[in-house]
C-alpha cells in the first residue's frame, strides 16, 4: 500500500525547502508531514552544550532534541511510542482537541508505560497551529532532562511565508561539568519553582539562525521550561502577532517592548509573522528580560539577496473551529488556586512524587498519581456553556492548562485580555480570570498549573464532561 512514492504538492515542496535550511541550522530534524504512522521511542542520551557532555538526558533522538513534529488540520495521525526508558511515561499532547483515550494522562486517561511498553497515540487534529508534546508521567524529571517537542499542525492553505522556525525555549540545570543539578527543590516548588541556569532554544546556547534577507518568517516560539515565564521582545522587527497559544488571534496582540514584553508562561505558545532586514547580516535578535534587562535566545541574521517580501503578502489564517460558548446561558463554576497546610503527598503510582502538597485547587492537593477516590474539580455536562472563575490567590504566578478543550479568557480583575482562544492562561499575582468553554469534548480532562513543581505538589486535578 505504501510503495507508492510519497508525494509532495508543490507548496509543500517550496515551504519545506527553505524549512529544511532553516531546521537544519536549528538542530532539529524534520517530520514529514505525511499521516504515515511514525515510531518514537524514549531513550537517554548525552549532548554537549557550551561545557562538557552532558549525561542522562531524554529525548527522542540520539544525542539532539525531541524533534519536531508537522501533522495537517483534519489529517489523521498515527504516533507509536516505545518506552525505552527504565522510568515509566506516557505521552501528551498539548493543546490538542482530542479523544480522551489519546491524551497521554496516567490513571486518568491510560496506565503508565514501563520500559519496553508501546502505546499507539491515533488522532485527527482538528486545529491548525502551534502545539507541543511533553510526558505526563515522571513529567517534572523527564522535561527537565530534556523531553519537550513541538508539534506543529500544518493549515490546508499555505499562508506565504519563506521560513518557518520553530523555536523551543526550555532551560536546563547544569553544573561547570555538564551535569545535570537537582530540577525539583521543595524551596522552588512551595514558591515560584526551580529556574534552570543555561537557557536554549532547540537545546542551543543563543544560536544564529540565517535565513533569506527580506524575507517573510514564522517565528514559532514555544515555552517548552518547567518553571520560566518568559518575557520576550524582539527590538526592531517589523512584524505581527499572529496566533497565541496555537490559534489565529481574533482579537490583535500589542507588539511587545522592553517596557511590555509578552509574558509566555510554561505551556504556551506566540506565533510571529516576521520580515527580515534587507542587509545582508543585519540581525534580529528574540529577548527575554531577566531583571530589566534584555538576554538574548536566538538572533536571525540575513543572509543573501533580499526577496523584497512585504509583510502584507501573507494570508490572513483562518479561525479554528472552536465552538463559541453561549454566554447567555453558561453556568459558572468558581476555584481557588492557593496554598495548603504542607502535608506529606501520597505516593500512589509509577509517575514520580515528591511527597509534597504545597499547592491546591479549591484547598484540595492533588494526592499523587492515580485517581481512585479523586472527584473532578467541575462536573460538565457535554454540550453545555460554563463560565469558570479562575482565582489565584497566591502571589506565585500560576500558568494554568486545561486539556481537551479551547477557552477564552472574558475577564480579568486586573487587567484587559484579548479574547483568543486558548488552552494556557497565565495567573497573575491574586488575580481572578473568568475564562468561558463549550464543554464539547467528553472525557477527563486535566487541569493544572503548568509550572510542573507546581503541578506535582498539589496544583492539579481533572475537569469532567459527561
Ligand atoms: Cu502540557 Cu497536562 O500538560
Ligand atoms: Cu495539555
Ligand atoms: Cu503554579
Amino acid at each position: 500500500m505504501n510503495d507508492t512514492p510519497r508525494r509532495f504538492s508543490r507548496r509543500r515542496f517550496l515551504a519545506g525547502s527553505a524549512s529544511v535550511a532553516a531546521l537544519a541550522t536549528a538542530g532539529l530534524p524534520l517530520q514529514a508531514v505525511e499521516s504515515e504512522p511514525l515510531d518514537l521511542v524514549t531513550r537517554q542520551t548525552s549532548y554537549a552544550f557550551d561545557r562538557p557532555v552532558t549525561e542522562g538526558l531524554v529525548s527522542l533522538i540520539d544525542n539532539a532534541p525531541p524533534p519536531v513534529i508537522r501533522m495537517r488540520q483534519a489529517a489523521p495521525f498515527v504516533v507509536n511510542l516505545t518506552n525505552g526508558l527504565s522510568d515509566y511515561t506516557t505521552m501528551h499532547w498539548h493543546g490538542i482537541r482530542l479523544a480522551n483515550a489519546m491524551d497521554g494522562v496516567p490513571y486518568l486517561t491510560q496506565f503508565p508505560l514501563a520500559e519496553g511498553d508501546s502505546f499507539r497515540y491515533a488522532f485527527t487534529p482538528p486545529d491548525a497551529g502551534t502545539y507541543w508534546y511533553h510526558p505526563h508521567c515522571m513529567t517534572m524529571s523527564q522535561m527537565a532532562h530534556g523531553l519537550t517537542g513541538i508539534l506543529i499542525v500544518e493549515e490546508p492553505d499555505d499562508p506565504g511565508f519563506d521560513t518557518d522556525l520553530p523555536i523551543n525555549l526550555k532551560d536546563f540545570r547544569l553544573d561547570d561539568d555538564g551535569q545535570l543539578l537537582p530540577f525539583f527543590t521543595p524551596r522552588g516548588a512551595a514558591r515560584a519553582g526551580t529556574l534552570g541556569n543555561v537557557r536554549t532554544a532547540n537545546w542551543q546556547i543563543d544560536p544564529v539562525h540565517e535565513l533569506p534577507a527580506g524575507g517573510l518568517v514564522r517565528l514559532r516560539i514555544v515555552a517548552t521550561d518547567t518553571t520560566r515565564v518568559y518575557k520576550l521582545v524582539l527590538p526592531d522587527a517589523p512584524g505581527t502577532i499572529i496566533a497565541w497559544d496555537g490559534h489565529p488571534v481574533d482579537e490583535p496582540i500589542a507588539w511587545p517592548s522592553e517596557e511590555s514584553p509578552m509574558w509566555l508562561g510554561p505551556g504556551q505558545r506566540v506565533d510571529v509573522a516576521l520580515r527580515m532586514p534587507d542587509d545582508e547580516g543585519s540581525e534580529l535578535t528574540l529577548q527575554t528580560m531577566i531583571a530589566n534587562r534584555p538576554n538574548s535566545l536566538a538572533r536571525l541574521r540575513s543572509v543573501g539577496p533580499s526577496l523584497k517580501r512585504d509583510l502584507a503578502e501573507l494570508k490572513p489564517l483562518a479561525r479554528n473551529p472552536v465552538a463559541e460558548p453561549d454566554l447567555a446561558s453558561a453556568e459558572t463554576r468558581e476555584m481557588v488556586f492557593g496554598w495548603t497546610p504542607e502535608g506529606d503527598g501520597e505516593d500512589n503510582g509509577f509517575c514520580g512524587n515528591y511527597g509534597y502538597s504545597f499547592w491546591s485547587i479549591d484547598r484540595q492537593p492533588w494526592p499523587g498519581d492515580a485517581v481512585e477516590g479523586v472527584g473532578p474539580v467541575a462536573d460538565l455536562t457535554l454540550g453545555k456553556s460554563y463560565v469558570l472563575r479562575l482565582r489565584n490567590e497566591s502571589p506565585n504566578l500560576h500558568p494554568i492548562h486545561l486539556h481537551g478543550l479551547a477557552f477564552v479568557p472574558i475577564q480579568s480583575n486586573q487587567r484587559q485580555l484579548p479574547r483568543n482562544w486558548t488552552d494556557t492562561i497565565l495567573l497573575l499575582k491574586n488575580e481572578t480570570i473568568d475564562i468561558a468553554l463549550k464543554a464539547d469534548n467528553l472525557g477527563d480532562w486535566a487541569f493544572h498549573c503548568h509550572v510542573i513543581e507546581h503541578q506535582k505538589t498539589g496544583l492539579a486535578g481533572y475537569i469532567r464532561v459527561s
